[in-house]
């Protein structure tokens, strides 16, 4: 039977004992961690949200003993008694209470429990299916309640530098009209209004812009946002943006307010971090990383080598490039030694990401030069290809040719499969990067036409507006993303704040101007009245913490993530409802 709490009231929480607090009374209120029974001895580790302290109950007082006796992991207790110091051989080092215990007098048994499907007390892996089920026990465990503390603070830090810049934090709806960012929308049904719908916000885009017409200046927001899209690692269906808009501001302006914020954001976690962030062309990041969110820690940036080979004798490599094709590859440092079987499965393995083949060359450690291509190329060639790549002793040059594009993603997904293998992807290194110069739009060959590769509120780069009718594939935007360790963890750009140039831009992306009215006409109609310079950015909150924490999945920083497939094992989200509820919505489930 549980007690009640009475007059019991907590004096320290079950991190705060310390030597200084020998002989003082105190009261502790938590969970049962662990217990250890020596017969004459019982000593339990109480733990709260701060700590671990050891109480202690002497086998003197035999109803104590009793009661304790019955003290399972995991039960509630309160424990009274006076602090005293632990015997030089019971001090444990590891906790910051591990000088002192508590030798109880007096026990209240809050509440009992069930034995729980995991341990708390230790680290043993858990499938997560498990853990999302039981998340209110995985959450008593040391690594979510340290990333949920971060999180916090991480959180407060974020509102207090926005505040001090004067930044507004107002709430949008969440019962909106669709803004599309690309992702399918969640829509709820209204009940006054048959047969219509409102749709969960993919992000406050339209609303923060209009809040810049609307005079506010500054804005920021840490607000969930909702896209049904297929989930990774690093996508939830619903998951939490800063976001952020300034008027008359220029891309510098965002950077200069995100930049010092990072820094403000790594300082929660210990660590200096230089700033200003390198900058990117979209175009350099594809060419040099294969990537539009390129991982810059390892280094080891691909190389357009095709200027050596287009007169060469080695006779594929010369027909690709006459033909327009390219030959891209990357060093790899101290892997000269390879063996056999380790250069054949890196060829296997640029063959199983789509190269046709991949050729290498290398210097070994005293100098001597090998290659899968020696005998095409000959000697000279190939000492003149790892001279021109940089290849110092030890190191190994990997090679692919064919298509720009393809050849660059697929040495880019190459080269972070062997810089994770090499243990180059230190989670605790930082390289943060703006790629910026996106393309405005990008083709998509499935619905033949333009699409918005940011979102169609982007403004294009003015030095090339002019060629948006007659080039538009080679129109840059002012969008640019916030790039850390291979992750997008923010995207912004600067806005269209001209109704006509919004509507040209609706017209390239063939959204007729019947089809733009209906669904942006309120913007539209907002931008005709006085509307200034405007941009912004959001980051995402959750892939931060996921970097800040060193965690490879954001559902680690999340009290109550979703699984892969969008459900929530707990709550056993989404679910049938009532037949009632779907005909209050006037819906009827077709099956
Ligand atoms: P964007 O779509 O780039 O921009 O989103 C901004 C940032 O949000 C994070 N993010 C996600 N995190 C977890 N799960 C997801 N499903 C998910 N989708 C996006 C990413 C991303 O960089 N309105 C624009 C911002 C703007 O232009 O100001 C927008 O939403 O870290």
């Amino acid at each position: 039977m549980a007690e009640q709490l009475g007059d019991l009231t907590r004096t320290h929480t079950c991190g705060a004992l310390r030597p200084e607090d020998v002989g003082a009374d105190a009261v502790l209120l938590g969970w049962v961690h662990r217990v250890r029974d020596l017969g004459g001895l019982l000593f339990v580790d109480i733990r709260d949200r701060a700590g671990i302290t050891q109480i202690v109950f002497d086998k003197d007082d035999e109803a104590l003993m009793a009661k304790a006796k019955r003290l399972r992991s995991e039960f509630v207790i309160g424990a009274a008694g006076h602090v005293r110091r632990r015997s030089a051989e019971t001090v444990n080092p590891k906790l910051p209470t591990g000088e002192v215990e508590i030798v109880v007098r007096r026990l209240v048994l809050l509440n009992e429990a069930k034995t729980p499907p995991f341990t708390i007390a230790d680290e043993t892996p858990v499938s997560e299916d498990v853990r999302l089920k039981y998340r209110y026990l995985d959450l008593r465990r040391a690594q979510l309640q340290a990333n949920m503390g971060l999180r916090h603070r991480v959180t407060m830090v974020i509102r207090r530098y926005f505040d001090a810049h004067g930044f507004w934090e107002i709430e949008t709806p969440i019962l909106t009209k669709s803004t599309p960012e690309g992702a399918r929308d969640y829509l709820v049904p209204s009940r006054v209004h048959p047969g219509e719908f409102y749709a969960l916000p993919q992000s406050p885009q339209l609303f923060k812009q209009i809040l810049m017409i609307g005079g506010v200046d500054r804005y920021v927001q840490i607000c969930r946002c909702f896209r049904d899209e297929d989930l990774r690692a690093d996508r939830q269906p619903e998951f939490t943006q800063v976001d952020v808009e300034m008027s008359f501001a220029r891309p510098e302006t965002i950077f200069g307010m995100i930049e010092p914020l990072m820094r403000e954001v790594f300082a929660v976690i210990g660590r200096e971090i230089a700033t200003p962030f390198q900058r990117m062309a979209y175009a350099d990041a594809m060419a040099r990383y294969g990537s539009d969110k390129p991982d810059l820690r390892p280094g080891m940036p691909i190389q357009d080598i095709r200027e050596l080979f287009r007169a060469s004798s080695f006779r594929v490599f010369r027909d690709i490039v006459a033909n327009g094709g390219t030959v891209r590859g990357f060093v790899v440092p101290d892997a000269a030694g390879y063996s056999g079987t380790e250069v054949r499965a890196l060829e296997d393995e640029a063959k199983s990401l789509g190269a046709t083949g991949l050729v290498w060359a290398r210097r070994a450690a005293d100098g001597a030069i090998t290659s899968s291509v020696m005998k095409a190329l000959g000697e000279p060639a190939v000492a003149q290809l790892l001279e021109a790549t940089g290849v110092q002793p030890g190191g190994l040059l990997l090679v692919v040719a064919g298509e720009p594009d393809t050849a660059s993603k697929l040495l880019g997904q190459l080269r972070l499969n062997v810089a994770r293998r090499k243990g180059l992807l230190k989670p605790d290194d930082y390289a943060f990067a703006w790629v910026v110069d996106f393309p405005l739009l990008a083709w998509d060959a499935g619905e033949q036409r333009y699409v918005s590769m940011h979102h169609p509120f982007t403004s294009p780069h003015e030095d090339d507006i002019g060629r948006l009718e007659a080039e538009p594939a080679e129109v840059r935007a002012k969008a640019y993303d916030l790039v850390l360790n291979g992750s997008e963890i923010g995207g912004g750009s600067i806005r269209i704040h001209d109704a006509d140039l919004q509507r040209q831009i609706f017209s390239l992306l063939n959204i007729s101007a019947d089809e733009a009215k209906l669904r942006f006409g309120f913007f539209l109609d907002a931008l005709e009245y006085g509307t200034p310079p405007h941009g912004g950015i959001a980051l995402g909150l959750d892939r931060l913490c996921a970097i800040l924490t060193g965690e490879s999945s954001i559902r680690e920083v999340i009290a109550f993530p979703k699984t892969a497939a969008a459900v929530d094992p707990m709550s056993d989200a989404p679910s049938p409802v009532d037949p009632k509820q779907l005909r209050e919505l006037h819906l009827a489930i077709k099956r």
